[in-house]
């Protein structure tokens, strides 16, 4: 079966088999049980276990399979639908746990497109439930700065609050193809940051104008989140990147409350790419 992937090794188009991925040159790539390739080569591995270690994949589960941030999944979902033609190629380059990639796919196919979808992570353990999520989609560990994707094949380009590697995404955009970047609006989180910090500081929001792409629209969701307990305060602070450089005292102040009422603030930068 086709695959979106290319060879790690010698960039040949990968040929996709039930239990692994092999290219014409003979390298091949066995699937992991949960259904997600290791397309990273050994020399770009920085660490043992790149990516979001265990338990923080583990949170963020427990966090989206709750439907905290289905508003923003909703709206990707629309957006795409309004951006593809009938039948797609979809990448997200860094999908984590592959919530959003699954409910853009699910939307687009009910509308009846023709999806071709994948996914590339770091973490291994994000993609083990981004495989199981979404079954029809193939997924990989690679990292967004190398993609194992061929150069002008993708129809829509996800990438939801994970690194920026512009020049790739340009390479692998079909011209006229979209690319949604998801970032967090000013308030984004507000009453935690204030739980957190003694003077928390808003995010800024600008425009970003890239050169090959051309700014269509920003979509804006913005939800007020009613948390009802500690276990999903606390799944959520370990979502932000909060959670590596807060003082113990805000961590402790936070660890203290029993519910929180707090902003959710996304931006989707909608760009297509120059033909
Ligand atoms: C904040 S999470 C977002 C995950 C997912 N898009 C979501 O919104 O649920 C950032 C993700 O980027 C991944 N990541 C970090 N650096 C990466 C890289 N260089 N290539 C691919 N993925 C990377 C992490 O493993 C993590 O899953
Ligand atoms: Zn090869």
């Amino acid at each position: 079966m086709d695959s979106l992937f290319l060879c790690p090794v010698c960039g040949k188009a990968l040929d996709r088999q039930e239990t692994g991925y092999r290219c014409p040159g003979g390298h091949s790539f066995d699937k992991a049980a949960a259904g997600y390739v290791h397309l990273l080569p050994a020399n770009k591995k920085h660490a043992k276990d790149p990516g979001d270690d265990k338990g923080m994949a583990a949170a963020r589960n427990r966090f989206l399979s709750g439907g905290w941030y289905a508003p923003l999944r909703d709206r990707l979902a629309e957006l795409a639908l309004r951006y593809t033609p009938d039948r797609c190629v979809v990448l997200d380059a860094g999908c984590g746990e592959g919530y959003y990639t699954a409910g853009v796919y699910a939307a687009l196919k009910k509308a009846g497109k023709q999806v071709k979808l994948a996914g590339v992570d770091l973490s291994k353990h994000a993609l083990k439930k981004a495989a199981k999520r979404e079954k029809d989609g193939e997924f990989a560990v690679a990292s967004v700065y190398g993609l194992p994707v061929a150069d002008r094949c993708v129809h829509l380009l996800l990438n939801c609050f994970s690194p920026l590697a512009l020049e790739e995404f340009l390479r692998v955009l079909r011209p006229g193809g979209v690319y949604f970047y998801v970032v967090p609006g000013a308030r984004h989180l507000w009453e935690l940051k204030e739980v957190l910090y003694d003077d928390p500081y808003p995010n800024t929001e600008k425009l970003t104008p890239y050169p090959g792409l051309t700014y269509q629209e920003v979509a804006e969701v913005d939800e007020v989140l009613r948390l009802p307990d500690q276990q999903t305060i606390s799944d959520l602070f370990q979502m932000t990147p909060y959670f590596w450089k807060t003082p113990k005292r805000g961590a402790e102040r936070l660890a203290a409350l029993d519910g929180l009422e707090v902003t959710a603030s996304f931006r989707i930068h909608v760009f297509r790419k120059d033909g």
